[in-house]
């Protein structure tokens, strides 16, 4: 077999688009000339005076002193246009320079306007809708001050037991990079210099999600075919997307701290990638490199710059040791002076050097925020985010006439709804489940009962309640709160259980090794299904759950994740069939714990269990099978979709071709539905063990009942290509398995060949 190499093509094409980025500006040229060493090494200071949420440990100090003084380069956790004004007048008017601010922010999914949690987002599998989202999140916060967006959150992840998983897209380099794409043009759009568009920050550099254990902040350890192919695709489909700013990770990579990993920041990221933006440390993690054993504060701020970190968030070693470190000749003026440059060019591309008041319009909050459009945006994408999991005997949708029996601790709470990192929501604002249903089936008879706490645990609850109270301990005994939900069951048609995760439960240092529904709502729901009534699970979690038990129990189950402002109204629309659920899973859910890390693109081993059937020698477990207990992909509707076989237009692909493999999808069922068709491809020989399923394509279409549609995939070698153990992106030619179906869960039907 002969490998096609183009990297000496790639690498020529790299070169170039990186001296190209090399382009001066002529404004930023004649600041750098007139700036000290102090006020450039100033620009790469990153603060924040509180009143945000602070991520670690550390708020600023003396702020405004800072900025008056030339020593800071921007500030985040500042919004409203009159508050940015007043800070702009600071750096404006009474630093030396009057060189204007970053105003930063973490806008994760929705300004004020809360869409859902990313990783139920990311289940809508509906790029325009993402990219609209993004859109409406940066003109709320840009009405608002904000010029810079501390998103997106592109971390792949196969371990739900990270809480962080909540943040990003899931476990798939592809769909991520789709993602990743969509949001950076939706919060960048084309012109950033345009009032209504921010700065992206593609984060974490790199590999954030892959910690050892699932623990947050953990190290990270693995190999770099498996990092290129599987885990860095959607950072690097950011950084083609034009992203304006790059945040590195906690983690360590092959042992050195990604904030300090030139390898990473460098050789990588500027040479190899072309990146010509700047890049920003995470929350004091240039600090945290003490801690990781690189040194002292001196030592590992002057790693980071040298590494090709920009701006130091926070932690202010920057600020306090570059000088020294240019006297001693550690670090010289010149790396002070690229790094500058760079924060100065950003300022230059949002338009802030020629007006610094450019986002503080008074007149916009009001025009932008929070509109009705923007709220009917966060209701149906969070209609397009649920998944249903399950429909035991058709118990969804639910007739609005019925007699509901609406339970549960998160069917009448307002504070989980916005779901974790919502910092510039306002849950006050959110509409809780019982709200919605009421508005949504007006005259259908609800019922409602807490009957379960969140958690009983009221040291658990602590943890949880950090930013505020999630989890609030009924004064009710447990037994009193489940008899209340078991009269009210009993009076009813139907019974809805609105159970799973706080808001808090996942997220941010939120890891958990026991990723059921907390016992407390387990034995809730026991008790609701042995009443025998219909019961329908309306599942709230920021993560994939283990569900093995609920799964096999009589009920349906429509998962949530956090729904954001719209809760109570988009998850109404669902259960009661005004919107058909269209979802599908991004991450897999295991069976047990002890299955993960379990996701579908898995590389085949030299034992492979041939079945579900357990066989000695093959590379499987005695307790458990190998599948997850919910696949990538897999989401179900109120009606059906059959698949035809699979087909591609030629038998033989050459490079410079395109072959056409498509299918024949029909809507067997009686309701209109939307449905995510999906191709996976599998390479049957190549010089590195392959996955066993490769999602290349996907389209989500709308089919009435009975109808049929022909969905066709153009695939040219440009989809087949990975990363060799050279690094070296190449396609290999030899035979290829395709299939095209509504889960990462089919058997293969077709096979073409790339032929040379
Ligand atoms: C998080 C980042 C976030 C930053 C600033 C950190 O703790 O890891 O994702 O952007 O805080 O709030």
């Amino acid at each position: 077999m002969r490998k096609i190499n183009l990297s000496v093509a790639f690498l020529f094409f790299m070169g170039l688009s990186y001296l190209q980025a090399q382009e001066r500006i002529p404004q930023v040229e004649a600041l750098l000339e007139k700036m000290t060493l102090e006020e450039k090494i100033g620009q790469l200071n990153l603060l924040t005076p509180g009143g945000g949420v602070a991520t670690g440990s550390v708020v600023s100090e003396d702020v405004e002193a800072k900025i008056k003084a030339g020593q800071v380069g921007g500030v985040f956790g500042v919004s409203s246009p009159e508050r940015v004004r007043q800070a702009q007048e600071i750096a404006v008017k009474n630093s030396r320079l009057g060189i204007p601010l970053l105003i930063g922010s973490d806008v994760i999914h929705g300004y004020k306007t809360t869409f859902p949690t990313p990783l139920g987002l990311s289940s809508s599998w509906d790029m325009e809708l993402i990219k609209e989202t993004a859109k409406v999140a940066a003109k709320e916060a840009t009405a608002d001050g904000i010029n810079w967006n501390f998103s997106p959150m592109v971390d792949i992840s196969r371990d739900p037991r990270w809480g962080r998983v909540a943040e990003g897209a899931g476990e798939d380099a592809y769909l991520g990079s789709q993602i990743a794409i969509a949001m950076v043009e939706g919060y960048q759009q084309d012109d950033l210099t345009q009032p209504q568009t921010m700065m992206a920050t593609v984060k974490h550099l790199a590999l954030y999600g892959a910690p050892e254990g699932g623990r947050d902040y953990n190290r990270v350890d693995m190999s770099r075919t498996k990092m290129f192919n599987e885990y860095l695709p959607p950072y690097k489909a950011a950084v083609d997307a034009g992203v304006g700013s790059v945040m590195t990770s906690f983690n360590d990579i092959d042992g050195v701290p990604a904030s300090g990993n030139k390898w990473l920041l460098t050789d990588l990221l500027r040479e190899r990638w072309g990146f010509d933006g700047f890049v920003v440390s995470d929350y004091t993690s240039v600090n945290e490199m003490i801690a990781h054993g690189m040194g002292d504060l001196q030592d590992v701020s002057a790693m980071a710059l040298k590494a090709g970190l920009d701006m130091d968030m926070v932690g202010e070693g920057f600020l306090t040791t570059l000088k020294k470190s240019v006297d001693e000749g550690r670090v010289s003026e010149e790396e002070i002076t690229t790094a500058a440059r760079r924060i100065l060019e950003a300022k230059h591309k949002l338009g802030l050097l020629d007006d610094p008041y450019r986002y503080s319009d008074a007149s916009r909050p009001e025009k932008d925020i929070l509109t009705a459009g923007n709220r009917q945006l966060a209701r149906l994408a969070a209609t397009q985010s649920f998944v249903l999991l399950k429909d035991h005997n058709q118990v969804l949708p639910v007739s609005k006439k019925a007699k509901i029996a609406l339970i549960g601790p998160l069917a009448d709470d307002q504070t989980n709804m916005l779901g974790t990192w919502a910092p510039t929501g306002d849950f006050k604002l959110s509409v809780p489940v019982l709200e919605g249903f009421k508005n949504v089936a007006p005259k259908a008879k609800i019922t409602y009962a807490k009957g379960a706490n969140i958690t009983n645990d009221t040291a658990y609850a602590k943890k949880v309640n950090v930013f505020g109270p999630k989890v609030e301990i009924s004064n009710r005994s447990p037994e009193k709160l489940l008899q209340e939900a078991l009269k009210v069951a009993k009076a009813a048609d139907v019974i809805v259980a609105v159970v799973g995760e706080a808001s808090e439960m996942s997220g941010e240092a939120a890891s958990r090794t026991n990723i059921q529904i907390p016992e407390s709502q387990k034995r809730l729901i026991r008790e609701l299904v042995a009443t025998g009534k219909p019961v329908a699970l309306v599942l709230m979690s920021g993560r994939p759950l283990d569900i093995s038990e609920e799964m096999e129990m009589p009920l349906s189950i429509l998962q949530v994740w956090h729904p954001g402002v719209e809760a109570g109204n988009a998850i109404a629309d669902v259960v009661f069939g005004d919107v058909n659920p269209s979802g599908k899973l991004t991450m897999s859910w295991p069976r047990n714990v002890g299955q993960i890390p379990v996701y579908y693109g898995e590389r085949i081993t030299g034992r492979p269990a041939a079945s579900e059937e357990f066989e000695k020698f093959k590379s499987n477990y005695l307790d458990v099978v190998n599948s997850p207990l919910l696949p990538f992909g897999y989401g179900l509707s109120y009606t059906s979709f059959e698949y035809g076989k699979s087909k591609a237009s030629s038998e033989n692909l050459r490079a410079n071709e395109e072959i056409i493999i498509s299918t024949t999808v029909t809507n067997t069922g009686k309701k209109v539905g939307k449905e995510v068709v999906q191709l996976y491809i599998h390479d049957k020989v190549r010089s590195l063990t392959p996955p066993k399923k490769q999602l290349i394509a996907f389209k989500k279409i709308e089919l009435k009942p009975g109808e049929s549609m022909t969905v066709e995939f153009p695939v040219t070698v440009e989809d087949l290509k990975f990363y060799n153990g050279s690094l070296e992106y190449v396609y290999e030619p030899g035979e290829f398995d395709f299939f095209v179906a509504g889960s990462s869960n089919s058997d293969f039907d077709g096979t073409f060949t790339v032929v040379e």
